[in-house]
């Protein structure tokens, strides 16, 4: 599994993510583009961050009935991301109906990984919203299981998890990591934190950093130490 480094690229409008992106001389870094950036600018930033020739992970986090994930995952496949993700907690027969909707006709597809529960949600939020009794850890893992399952790549989750996930479902299901930050930077809203060399040492296999890099004098600088410290 070929260790990367994700920028998550949460930026409001096109010119802002290119302006980000034209800092980029010489590498052309893997960006994460989630909601906001999509739902700002539609599926043409999607094919021209592309076409300047970086990696792209859409974060859309797809949650629906089966037909509807698989149909819209057909149209995520066309505009040719890397990595794209959804819900675990759609349920298996939804994970693979997004499976099917995103293999195009030559049997390629971009990975798909799945979001277990989202980091803002805690035990007790899990238990009185959602009724859920279980240890929270024990529905991570369970639901990683569900995604490995049903054929899926891999899951989002905090440099934490990400060794028992291993664990739990082999060492090529693909762990995808936020909450990344440097041992003398700040740590922002985020509670779990490591740095780009812890999550090496546990085995994440792609780290996704926003502000560390997108709000740091120099990016091109922050994000080359990421890769310094989690890759080389
Ligand atoms: O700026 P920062 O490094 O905290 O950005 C982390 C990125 O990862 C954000 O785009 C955030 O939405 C995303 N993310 C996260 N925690 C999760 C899932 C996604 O921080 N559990």
């Amino acid at each position: 599994m070929g260790k990367d480094v994700i920028i998550a690229c949460d930026f409001s409008s096109a010119e802002k993510v290119f302006e980000f992106l034209d800092k980029f001389t010489d590498t052309k870094p893997f960006v994460k583009i989630g909601m906001e950036l999509f739902y700002a600018e539609g599926p043409s930033i999607v094919k021209e961050i592309k076409k300047r020739g970086h990696k792209i992970f859409l974060d859309l986090k797809l949650h629906d009935i089966p037909n509807t994930v698989k149909k819209s995952m057909a149209v995520l496949s066309n505009l040719d991301v890397d990595l794209c993700n959804l819900h675990a907690a759609g349920t298996k027969r939804m994970m693979e109906a997004a499976i099917e909707g995103l293999t195009r006709e030559d049997g390629t597809r971009p990975l798909l990984i799945a979001v277990t529960q989202l980091t803002s949600t805690d035990q007790e939020s899990m238990e009185k919203d959602l009724l859920i009794k279980e240890d929270i850890a024990n529905v991570v893992m369970h639901y990683a299981h569900n995604a490995k399952e049903a054929g899926l790549d891999g899951v989002v989750c905090s440099p934490l998890e990400a060794g028992k996930v291993h664990d739990v479902c082999g060492k090529d299901f693909i762990t995808v990591t936020p909450g990344v930050r440097f041992a003398d930077g700040d740590i922002g809203d985020q509670k779990r934190v490591m740095t780009p060399t812890e999550a090496k040492k546990i085995g994440s296999d792609y780290i996704v950093v926003g502000r560390p890099i997108t709000a740091a004098d120099d990016p091109v600088k922050a994000y080359m130490r990421c890769v310094e410290e989690f890759v080389d």
